[in-house]
């Protein structure tokens, strides 16, 4: 099943926040715990610090909230350009969530054996054949990459595997991801995207040709769970008005 919200700009970031708690809220009564893997990038940071405030981190119990990460990039954890680093900073170092609750990438390993580990992490966390994350929180680039799957990268075709090593061909450099098929067994992922300038990628993914190779987040459809578009009013811009999946 999947949906699309479109909402004001302003407005944006306390609606990603509700949909959060509400998956999360649901999760932990439900299941007595919640599992999210967080995104990375800037597009997700008002979330992480609005998360951290006082008056909406008290909604959450963090000692059943076990949080992990989508993707990561090929450096130390305290790396400006780590996906860990931003999140420690955002929201980490200000919500009274257990060490163990907090699942880092180890990127001192090299980025391979980073990889394996990872994924045994999720295979001790998550039992059956896939990770089934209560929430993945993805964003997109604006080449229409998600997570760290990008355009023609050998992780597009990788079935077997929940958490892979992944070079991406237009920036030349390695990063580390969820596969496809671990995103796709989600219960729910929101995909979050905002401002003008992926106006017309979004598009183009939403309305265009089905080309997963070159728009790699069209391969994210959840075989079992809910597909949200949070996008706000700039970015979807270029839909036809009343646009729906
Ligand atoms: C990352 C992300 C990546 C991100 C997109 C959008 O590690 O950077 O996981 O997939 O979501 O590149 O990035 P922005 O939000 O910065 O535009």
């Amino acid at each position: 099943m999947q949906k699309i919200i479109i909402q004001e700009s302003q407005t944006w970031t306390q609606m990603a926040v509700s949909l959060f708690l509400e998956i999360a809220t649901e999760a932990i009564e439900r299941r007595g715990a919640v599992s999210v893997a967080l995104s990375g990038g800037s597009t997700p940071e008002p979330i992480y610090r609005a998360l951290s405030k006082d008056s909406v981190q008290k909604k959450i119990d963090w000692r059943k909230m076990h949080l992990f990460w989508g993707d990561e990039r090929n450096v130390p954890p305290n790396h400006t350009d780590s996906n860990f680093h931003m999140v420690n900073q955002l929201l980490l170092k200000n919500i009274p969530i257990p060490a163990d609750n907090v699942h880092r990438v180890l990127t001192e390993l090299d980025v391979v054996a980073a990889a394996e580990a990872y994924e045994m992490e999720l295979k001790r966390f998550f039992p059956g054949d896939w990770p089934r994350f209560d929430l993945v929180l993805l964003g997109m680039g604006a080449d229409g990459h998600t997570a760290s799957l990008f355009p023609y990268s050998d992780g597009l075709q990788v079935e077997d595997r929940w958490f892979i090593s992944n070079f991406a061909l237009n920036r030349k450099i390695w990063r580390l991801t969820l596969t496809k098929k671990a995103i796709n067994a989600a219960r729910n992922i929101i995909i979050m995207i905002n401002g003008a300038e992926k106006a017309s990628m979004v598009a183009e993914v939403l309305k265009g040709e089905d080309n997963p190779q070159e728009k790699p987040i069209q391969f994210i459809k959840p075989t079992d769970g809910q597909l949200i578009w949070l996008l706000d009013e700039q970015v979807a811009s270029k839909l036809p008005s009343g646009f729906s999946l």
